[in-house]
C-alpha cells in the first residue's frame, strides 16, 4: 500500500512495474492526506482504493489509518511524496515494513523542512557536486531510517531547482520500483 501526498510519479512508477510483471504485488491502496493529490487520478485509473485523511495526526485519522492498514494487511508500505509524519505508535507495529523515498543522498538534506524543492535549492546553495535520492526504512525519526539504496546524480553548474528535480526524479522513478522487487520478491 502506498502513502503520497503529491502527483504521485513515484506511485506511478510502482503501479507500471506492477502492470508490466516486473514486480510481482498487488498494490492494495493509496491513503492521502490532500484531495487535491495527483496520485488519487493514478489510484483510481488504476481500481486502487483511496482513503483520503485531511486531518492527518488527529485521532480520528489514526482511527482510520488503523481500519485501514487491518483490512489492506500490507506486506509493504511505501511513502511516494507523502509529506506528514506517520504516527509513531503506527511505525512501530510495522518494524522494517515502511519504506520511503526521499530526493538527497540522505543523511544530507533530510529532516523537518527537507522535502521537494527545498531539498534541491540547499544542495545548490551548497555547491555540492552530487545529488540523487535515497529509499531507506521509516523509524520514528524523520528521514533517519536505515538506507537500503541510493543513487547519485551529476549536480551541474547551470542547475536550476527545477532542472535537478526532474534529474533526480527520473532516477527516483527507476530505484523505488527497483527497492520494492528487492523486498518483495527475494
Ligand atoms: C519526490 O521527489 C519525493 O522524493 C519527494 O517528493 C516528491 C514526490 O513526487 N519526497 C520528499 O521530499 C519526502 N521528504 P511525486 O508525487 O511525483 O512522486
Amino acid at each position: 500500500m502506498f502513502f503520497a501526498s503529491g502527483s504521485g510519479s513515484n506511485f506511478q512508477s510502482v503501479i507500471d512495474a506492477v502492470k508490466n510483471n516486473e514486480i510481482d504485488a498487488v498494490i492494495s491502496g493509496l491513503i492521502t492526506d490532500n484531495d487535491r493529490a495527483g496520485a488519487i487520478e493514478r489510484a483510481k485509473n488504476h481500481n486502487i482504493e483511496t482513503t483520503i485523511i485531511p486531518d492527518f495526526g488527529s485521532q480520528d485519522a489514526d482511527d482510520k489509518l488503523i481500519k485501514y492498514l487491518t483490512k489492506w494487511e500490507p506486506d509493504l508500505i511505501v511513502l511516494a511524496g507523502f509529506l506528514k509524519k506517520i504516527p509513531d505508535h503506527i511505525t512501530r507495529l510495522y518494524p522494517q515494513k515502511i519504506i520511503n523515498i526521499h530526493p538527497s543522498l540522505l543523511p544530507k538534506y533530510g529532516g523537518k523542512g527537507f522535502f521537494g524543492s527545498h531539498v534541491h535549492r540547499a544542495v545548490l546553495e551548497s555547491g555540492d557536486g552530487v545529488s540523487g535520492c535515497t529509499v531507506h526504512f521509516v523509524n520514528e525519526k524523520y528521514d533517519e531510517g536505515k538506507i537500503i539504496k541510493q543513487t547519485q546524480v551529476k549536480v551541474l553548474p547551470e542547475d536550476t531547482v527545477e532542472t535537478l528535480a526532474q534529474r533526480v526524479l527520473s532516477e527516483e522513478h527507476k530505484l523505488l520500483p527497483e527497492v520494492i522487487k528487492q523486498i518483495l520478491n527475494k
